[in-house]
């Protein structure tokens, strides 16, 4: 082995196989790479196949020092070209990936015998949902940070899930309905949550009344392994997170909060380097959408609806939004996934369509991040991901959020009625309050005023966060030198 093989540092990075992972892990590598860092990304084989499709093969060519490697995700082989079921893989992935995994590492290592420009594998960065990368890394005595890539209020909620157990709280003892006061129950015990947060208000996969439920186990057992990693980090900061972070650091290994990501990318990856083509994306994106929103002049005067890549509705919830964007007056941009709607391809009316020809767009998939910071965009309607949560406050847009699964619940809790950043549409969605919602948070001038002058003291907070001497930059570095870097 050469001597400069020897000092470069080698990140394996292995992002949960879902979108909303894989945008955030992608600029992680990145950052590492521009750290001098080589990278191995590890997508699985149907990831893989996908990214080709959507964004061509040049998105995961690689480049000499940062390469694509696969690992099958122990589903059966599947042509179908879609949103992969969630449990289902957190199962599979758990149960099969560990011993692919291995080999994986030992080729990585064998291929730097006999090449001398690839070094061996020095860390891993994982996702917090991957917890079987860490056998790997004990084997092989490197550390390996877990990436959580959700808020920290969501994970610290999900690291609550065993006490919720204990408590008797959860499995419920009836699911009933989300509207019916099961899930009215306060828990004010949890130091850094919000003291007024409802069952209602944790991650959904509470919503079980049957205790070998595959989400509940699962989270159970992901956030207990945690406590094995040699370090965490998060794409949230500081200032915004200050409560939830610091109590996550009182229960677990050392916390980096290192977000905005999207901020944070954007200032330390340069705009000719190379590493720009390689992107994330399982969906093809519509190019034209950033040209119609060009074309419009007025800032703040259009309304984005996304409601990310896990989200399924029912075509009465795509009617009920349809009618509430028409019926505001608005000009809107509304990302509708082609498997949004639960069994069937969406279905909307001609009238809908002839009423908003002229000031509306619908598109299948879009670049969110380009979209977030284009400055005709008012509101954002969201699912409350993580990711389109961050990046909405990022770029300084107020949201109107309608969580669907996961910890969106929590983080619209928090972007509602802590940050103060949003308002929330009822789950039983109805036209009437998406058209008032939207009319408030673009013009009104008590409640939407207040939320926009938030959102846009949030949009510098995160900025300086990431800047100069900013703590997520700080935090970033010192996670490579005291963590990743620590054998070297
Ligand atoms: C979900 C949860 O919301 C998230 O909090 C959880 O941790 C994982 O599963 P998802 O539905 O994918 O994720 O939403 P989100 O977290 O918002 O991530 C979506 C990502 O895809 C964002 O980075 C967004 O910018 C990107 N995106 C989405 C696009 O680039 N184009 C689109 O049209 C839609």
């Amino acid at each position: 082995m050469g001597s400069a093989s020897s000092e470069k540092a080698h990140a394996v990075c292995v992002p949960f196989p879902a979108q909303g992972h894989m945008n955030p892990m992608l600029k992680v590598a990145k950052l590492l790479h521009s750290h001098g860092f080589h990278i191995t990304f590890v997508l699985t084989e149907f990831n893989h196949r996908r990214l080709v499709l959507s964004s061509g093969k040049e998105a995961v060519r690689g480049l000499s020092d940062f390469q694509f490697r696969t690992i099958p995700d122990g589903l059966p082989f599947s042509e179908e070209d879609a949103t992969q079921d969630i449990p289902t893989l957190c199962d599979s992935t758990s149960k099969n990936c560990l011993p692919h995994f291995r080999r994986l590492i030992a080729e990585l290592n064998e291929e730097n015998n006999n090449n001398d420009s690839r070094p061996p594998v020095s860390c891993i960065v994982s996702d917090g949902s991957m917890s079987f990368t860490l056998d790997a890394a004990r084997e092989l005595g490197i550390p390996e940070v877990l990436f959580w890539t959700t808020s920290a209020c969501g994970y610290l909620a999900y690291n609550y899930y065993r006490h919720l157990i204990d408590r008797g709280l959860i499995p419920l003892k009836d699911i009933g309905n989300v509207n019916d006061g099961f899930l009215d129950a306060k828990v004010d015990w949890i130091s850094g949550l919000m003291k007024d947060m409802r069952l209602k208000d944790f991650p959904t996969f509470i919503r079980t009344v049957d205790a070998n439920d595959i989400m509940l186990n699962f989270l159970v057992q992901e956030t207990l392994r945690t406590s094995q990693a040699s370090a965490i980090i998060l794409n949230t900061f500081v200032d915004l997170e200050q409560s939830a972070i610091t109590a996550l650091k009182k229960l677990l290994p050392p916390i980096y909060s290192i977000g905005p990501l999207t901020l944070l990318s954007r200032n330390k990856i340069l705009n000719e380097s190379p590493i720009t083509t390689i992107t994330s994306s399982l969906w093809k994106k519509d190019d034209f959408c950033l040209n119609w929103l060009d074309g419009h002049h007025d800032p703040r005067s259009i309304v984005y609806v996304n409601f990310g890549s896990i989200t399924m509705i029912t075509n009465e919830q795509l009617l009920e939004f349809a009618w509430g964007l028409a019926n505001s007056g608005y000009h809107f941009l509304w990302v509708i996934r082609p498997d949004i709607v639960k069994g069937e391809s969406s279905m909307l009316p001609p009238e809908f369509i002839e009423e908003t020809k002229e000031r509306g767009l619908m598109v299948s998939w879009c670049a969110q991040e380009e979209v977030l910071m284009h400055p005709t965009i008012g509101v954002f309607l969201t699912h409350s991901g993580w990711n389109s949560t961050i990046e909405s406050i990022s770029f300084g847009v107020p949201m109107i959020c309608w969580p669907f699964f996961a910890e969106q619940q929590t983080n619209c809790k928090y972007a509602c009625m802590e940050w103060g950043v949003g308002l929330e549409i009822d789950n039983n969605v109805k036209r009437k309050e998406v058209e008032e919602l939207i009319r408030e948070m673009m013009a009104g001038q008590k409640k939407g005023k207040e939320i926009r002058k938030k959102a846009m003291e949030w949009k510098e907070s995160a900025v300086k966060a990431t800047g100069p001497d900013g703590t997520s930059l700080v935090n970033f570095e010192r996670m490579i030198s005291e963590v990743l870097l620590r054998n070297k």
